[in-house]
């Protein structure tokens, strides 16, 4: 029987109806040159049916999205929601409740891609974050006292439980390995002030290492590796973190290899339902122009193939995604490629079939 896969669509808000569709287009021909089949369901959760419907989630949603092999989102985050209640009761949501433990973002400048770092290329600037991604202070811990009040006392807590923990460390020892670059695992922290949780994270890293002993293993505080990551990026193979930590730094990590354009990343659950994402945000502004750069969805999406493991066809879209950056296209910013949103897709897909 032919390998066939279900794929759950959460265009979102914003642009990300955009960018999920060229997203679809690519994948769509790698699926016909590699011979495996995409079924696609779209599911409406976002801004738009939550100002209609008050609903941010229906109910029964997390349970449907469980019978699907992969989910593909677009955007969560619309201009006249407050901020916070979709990214929580959406994008957060999912995450947890989906158990997608590990959030992958790989960073790698691709050829013809402006770097702001002064004499950085490609070669220097490839490396990949996991970041914990149910856990830390994105758990939702803590709570107000005397709220509104002058005394007001307000405590957000980072959990960090040592399953939570070993997990995902035991992902990136295992992703390291798998990867075969320069088989070297830094942990990123803050070990001289965050005494409790990352002495936690510490004695894990170096106790699951023990089981490693091919890959050197490195520690780094969280302030000093957002300068090393502008300074010295060719350092970097595999770095694991926790949430928060791995929010931050994967924004710079995004700038350094381009910007928001082509960030692509993975909120996986090794064991259950992933969910490939752009890592940028909805871009209220370029809404509905056919400007928005949709290679980081593209990108996305090729991650997803190589999860599902459609591996070869995975690694076709990152090819493809290089010849556009490299021959193609001027720039990744919205509305300055020198290509529409539905033109850089077609180049993409096309490339796909016939590189
Ligand atoms: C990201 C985003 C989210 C996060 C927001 C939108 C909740 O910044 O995916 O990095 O903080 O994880
Ligand atoms: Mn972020």
């Amino acid at each position: 029987m032919s390998r066939s896969y279900k794929i759950a669509l959460i265009p979102g808000d914003g642009t990300g109806p955009e960018v999920v569709s060229e997203g679809v287009k690519v994948i769509n021909k790698a699926s016909e040159r590699f011979g495996f089949k995409l079924e696609y369901n779209e599911f409406d959760f976002g801004g738009d049916r939550y100002i209609k419907t008050g609903e941010i989630l229906p109910e029964g949603a997390i349970d449907e999205l469980k019978k699907y092999d992969s989910i593909f989102l677009g955007a969560i985050g619309h201009p006249d929601v407050k901020p916070g209640i979709l990214e929580k009761g959406i994008l957060l949501r999912l995450r947890f409740e989906l158990d997608q433990y590990i959030n992958l973002r790989p960073v790698k400048l691709y050829p013809g891609v402006e770097c702001p770092l002064k004499d950085k290329t490609p070669e220097d600037i490839d490396f990949v974050v996991v970041r914990e991604n149910t856990e830390g202070l994105y758990a939702g811990a803590g709570g107000f006292l005397k709220k509104g009040t002058p005394d007001e006392v307000a405590v957000q807590e980072s959990i960090n439980t040592r399953k939570g923990v070993e997990r995902c460390i035991r992902y990136a020892f295992e992703y390291c390995k798998k990867r075969k670059k320069e088989l070297k695992l830094t942990l990123c922290g803050k070990t001289n002030v965050l005494t409790y949780a990352f002495d936690l994270w510490e004695r894990t890293f170096y106790e699951v290492a023990k089981e490693y002993p091919e890959i050197k293993v490195d520690y780094a505080h969280v302030d000093a590796i957002t300068m090393w990551f502008v300074k010295n990026p060719e350092w970097f193979d595999v770095i694991v973190t926790d949430n928060m930590f791995g929010d931050i730094i994967t924004d710079i990590g995004a700038m350094i290899q381009g910007g928001m354009g082509i960030a692509a990343g993975g909120n996986i659950n090794p064991e259950g339902v992933s969910m490939f994402e752009p890592i940028g945000g909805s871009a209220p502004k370029y809404t509905g122009q056919n400007i928005i750069n949709p290679l980081a969805a593209i990108c996305a999406g090729g991650m997803m193939l190589e999860h599902l493991g459609e591996t070869e066809a995975g690694k076709k879209v990152e090819q493809a995604v290089m010849e556009v950056t490299g021959k193609h296209i001027k720039s990744l910013q919205a509305g300055k490629m020198g290509l529409s949103t539905s033109e850089a897709g077609d180049l993409v897909a096309d490339l796909v079939s016939r590189i």
